[in-house]
């Protein structure tokens, strides 16, 4: 391959078209050449693969890659230049432009929650078709239809397709395709001259199982050693996965949502949720807590107590913010924001991550939402046609059965004041039944996905009866009602 030999660099983590071929509507894109980028928003992304793939104009690319960097750096610039045709991606998040492309059905974007992703590429290098998962029952995901591509006019015209059903106990599962690539284009720290490959902290994440899901493996580093300086049982990827090695020449390493102090919160509304979601930590556990709200409840955990992080892209043990001397690129959460960790924490890949989450590893998962309905359904992911955050690992974190979900978020929504407790949802689900409890600046409810909600906290000040008033779902009152 020219491409490659003239040192042209792809990134780990998104998959590449390089044969222009049409999709036919509804496909998956098993069958279709693929590049995967790797790389977690701005982390771990193979910047000079991406330059070089840049300069050779290639079009109609299919890309893999968990999102899609910023506008200018990363993946981004290759969007920016039209030179991808379809993203299979978790999310779209700050990434203006992939947003407009795909809403004015310039892009075809196929949204896979981010667990789901990561063992699908995981399948992939291990020869494993497909495979069952909760992750998205009951969803748009399993009900097909999800736009791929838009009309220039706001119509679908390439929807997703439903997913094959089964249940094993009393659980459902949805069927999910392996991903393989033509190139895998991915980013590590280290190589020997054996080829065997080292990552650094979280700049691991979708990079080690792309490694093994694509014909050709090309891997950018920082450094390439001789064989010994790194132990043999200290090695990410045996040289077996690896067809290419680039040593990469300059390094931006951009930090996309750099956070070195825990912004000072003077909205009372949004503390009051922060301090009452605090008190569900209890010693001992394990918890993956989202972006804002959840975020800020770990400034509160109480002192006597050992809580302990996960963050979706590959840690356990996160620690607090940096300061600026602490700030390092390949240490960021699943909010791309630069963290710390703790004594004892460790890192690893996405599919170990999610392994992790879907296994019911993780005993309590505190994430903000649109929509909670009465039974529990959550739709926090998008609004057709107007918004399209993606589900991230939102879908993956609610649908296991160990974990506790707790949804933090302001009781009615800004516009209008409309209801955000509802009878039904009228959003798209993020999951379906899932909700254990809500905590609003109001009220606190417990959720059970058949008996419905019961009020078991109100502020100080409120009754029942105001909560009625202003909760767009019924709800019962428990005997032991008390203040919040
Ligand atoms: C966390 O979950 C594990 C099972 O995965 C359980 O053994 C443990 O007691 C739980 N800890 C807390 C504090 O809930």
């Amino acid at each position: 391959c020219t491409l490659l030999q003239t040192g042209c660099l792809v990134r780990p983590h998104v998959s590449v078209h390089l044969e222009p071929r049409e999709a036919p509507p509804h496909s998956t894109t098993l069958h279709h050449p693929l590049s995967a980028l790797a790389g977690f928003g701005l982390c771990g992304i193979p910047e000079n693969l991406i330059n070089s793939l840049l300069k050779t104009g290639v079009k109609r690319l299919t890309a893999v890659s968990n999102n899609a960097g910023v506008d200018d750096f990363g993946l981004g610039l290759l969007l920016k230049t039209k030179q991808i045709k379809r993203m299979i991606s978790s999310y779209v998040g700050e990434n203006v432009e992939f947003e407009r492309q795909y809403l004015a059905g310039e892009l075809e974007v196929e949204l896979t929650p981010q667990g789901t992703l990561a063992e699908r590429i995981r399948a992939g290098g291990a020869g494993i078709p497909a495979f069952f998962t909760a992750t998205g029952y009951g969803t748009l995901i399993q009900e097909g239809g999800s736009p791929i591509k838009y009309n220039k006019d706001g119509t679908v015209a390439i929807a997703s397709e439903p997913r094959e059903v089964r249940q094993f106990g009393d659980r459902d599962f949805i069927m999910e395709k392996a991903i393989t690539g033509d190139f895998a284009l991915v980013k590590a720290w280290k190589a020997d001259k054996a080829g065997n490959i080292i990552f650094r902290k979280t700049a691991r994440n979708f990079n080690q199982p792309m490694c093994k899901a694509a014909k050709v493996t090309i891997v950018e580093v920082e450094e390439i050693v001789d064989v010994g300086t790194f132990a043999e049982e200290d090695i990410h990827i045996p040289s077996v996965y690896v067809h290419r090695i680039v040593k990469g020449e300059n390094y931006e390493k951009r930090i996309e949502a750099e956070t070195a102090k825990p912004k000072k919160d003077a909205d009372v509304v949004r503390e009051r949720i922060v301090r009452r979601a605090a008190l569900e930590f209890e010693d001992g556990m394990y918890a993956n807590l989202g972006i804002g709200i959840p975020m800020l409840a770990s400034n509160f955990i109480k002192p006597d107590i050992s809580v302990y992080l996960q963050s979706e892209n590959g840690i356990l043990g996160l620690g607090p913010y940096p300061t600026e001397e602490e700030v390092d690129a390949d240490l960021i959460n699943a909010g791309k924001e630069t963290v710390t960790v703790l004594p004892g924490a460790s890192y690893f890949s996405s599919d170990d991550s999610f392994a992790m989450i879907r296994g019911g590893h993780i005993n309590l998962t505190m994430l903000g939402a649109m929509q909670v309905s009465k039974y529990g359904d959550l739709a926090n992911w998008m609004i057709p046609g107007k918004m399209v955050k993606g589900m991230g690992g939102a879908m993956d974190l609610v649908a296991s059965a160990g974990t506790k979900v707790v949804v933090t978020m302001e009781h009615s929504a800004k516009v209008r004041q409309s209801h955000k407790i509802l009878e039904k949802c009228s959003l798209p689900l993020t999951g379906k039944g899932c909700v254990d409890r809500i905590i609003t600046e109001k009220a606190v409810f417990d959720v059970d996905r058949n008996k419905g909600l019961t009020l078991i906290e109100v502020l100080e000040g409120l009754t029942p009866d105001d909560i009625r008033k202003c909760t767009g779902a019924d709800f019962e009152v428990s005997d032991a009602c008390w203040e919040m």
